[in-house]
């Protein structure tokens, strides 16, 4: 409903986009209001927070991959509209660059998603990164590439860096929306929400944001 009000109050509305399990519900829902009820996403334009870095956009496990499968390819949106971090991009430095500066020419993000990592990350922003982060690579840590192994064959096959917007990008998005569900996401929840802000959980980060609205459910408020 946050979203779908969004698009309906602003077609050329800016939404930041995330991957994960824990979204999959709400793009589920938002094609069903696209098929269903008409809801118009002919001017939205997105931009993702991540991508595995080597993966080109066909590959089954690449967020782009996820994208088109789970939400673009279900609604009318114009494909020119939609970004999301090219893995397999020649010079990565300019690269993140040129993202930054896309983002910054459509406005700014009007909302966020957001899931969180076990560990507390936000996009693929791990633990130690700086919370005046830009678009940039990452290395994943080893809890990280554990977690989605589930998505790859095995461990060895998940790529060991990845292309990430930074906290500091995700902070100035004009609103977040933050996503959790199940209990491995209680910890993270607890230090995000209650915790102090420090960069090894960069979700605690958001406490700096004036508009972040937190959909959790019973497991991962537990704590
Ligand atoms: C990855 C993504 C994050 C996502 C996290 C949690 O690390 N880069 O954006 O929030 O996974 O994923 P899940 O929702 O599957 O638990």
């Amino acid at each position: 409903q946050f979203v779908a009000t969004l698009v309906r109050r602003k077609p050329r509305c800016v939404l930041g986009l995330a991957t994960g399990s824990t979204p999959l519900g709400l793009y589920a829902e938002l094609v069903r209001m696209h098929r269903e009820e008409g809801l118009d996403f002919s001017r939205v334009v997105t931009f993702n927070l991540d991508e595995y870095v080597g993966l080109s956009g066909s590959h089954p496990q690449s967020y782009r991959h996820f994208m088109q499968q789970n939400l673009f390819d279900h609604i009318n949106i114009d494909p020119r509209d939609t970004h999301v971090p090219d893995g397999r991009a020649l010079d990565f430095e300019s690269y993140c660059e040129q993202y930054e500066r896309m983002i910054a020419e459509e406005g700014g993000i009007d909302m966020q998603l957001l899931g969180i990592g076990g560990d507390g990350h936000i996009a693929f922003n791990e633990p130690g990164s700086s919370l005046g982060s830009r678009t940039r690579l990452k290395t994943l840590t080893e809890e990280t590439v554990r977690d989605n192994a589930r998505f790859f064959g095995s461990e060895k096959d998940v790529p060991r860096l990845a292309i990430t917007m930074g906290v500091g990008t995700i902070l100035e998005s004009r609103q977040c929306l933050l996503l959790a569900a199940g209990a491995s996401k209680a910890r993270a929840i607890r230090d995000t929400i209650e915790g102090p802000i420090t960069a090894q959980i960069t979700a605690s980060a958001l406490q700096l944001h004036r508009d972040v609205i937190a959909i959790l459910d019973q497991e991962a408020a537990r704590l």
